[in-house]
């Protein structure tokens, strides 16, 4: 693999590898999510979840990939994507989709700070690197919104999920741009 001019700067790529197992953190959160949908019968919502995992999975290693070329020594450290006293069942559908737009936030602003310090640090490849994942994620958080807003909606009445669920499985709507980007 070509590598690029060593990253040394500590802060960096302690943040960098926080961030890295956040992203595998979010992987597993969402994997859990797509069996409780599955398992309640949601199945459209089952596969979308499991296809958000996937995507976070995919920046995981973007990160890891990133730091090995920047000539970092890499240890995957099971114990910071553990969900100790996190919070991963809920009562209603719509709860996920609150849980799922808070850590889609919550990935964007730990983006958004890393950038910050990559810039004030003068780490140029870093602060490039963090700007175009947090252009994606800015995206993810548009998209997440959406759902939140309709899972909102339609929790007045349970029976609407199966819509939402249907429509996901469909791609009808707005998932059709979500689909666009994944497939
Ligand atoms: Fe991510």
């Amino acid at each position: 693999m070509k590598k690029l001019a060593e990253l040394t700067n500590k802060e960096i790529i302690h943040l960098l590898k926080n961030q890295a197992h956040l992203e595998l953190q979010s992987s597993f959160l969402y994997l859990q999510y797509a069996y409780w949908f599955d398992n309640n019968n949601f199945e459209g919502i089952g596969k979308f979840f499991k296809a958000e995992s996937e995507e976070e999975r995919k920046h995981s290693i973007q990160i890891f990939d990133y730091l090995n070329v920047r000539g970092v020594q890499l240890t995957i450290d099971p114990q910071l994507t553990a969900f100790q006293n996190m919070k991963i069942h809920f009562e209603k559908p719509g709860d996920y989709f609150e849980a799922y737009l808070a850590r889609e936030h919550l990935n964007y602003s730990q983006l958004d700070y890393i950038g910050k310090q990559a810039q004030q640090c003068e780490e140029i490849l870093t602060h490039k690197f963090i700007g175009s994942m947090l252009e994606d994620q800015a995206s993810s958080v548009d998209e997440a919104e959406k759902l939140y807003a309709k899972a909102q909606a339609y929790s007045a009445f349970p029976g609407l999920f199966y819509h939402l669920d249907a429509q996901i499985k469909t791609g009808s709507q707005s998932f059709d741009t979500w689909k666009a980007k994944q497939l």
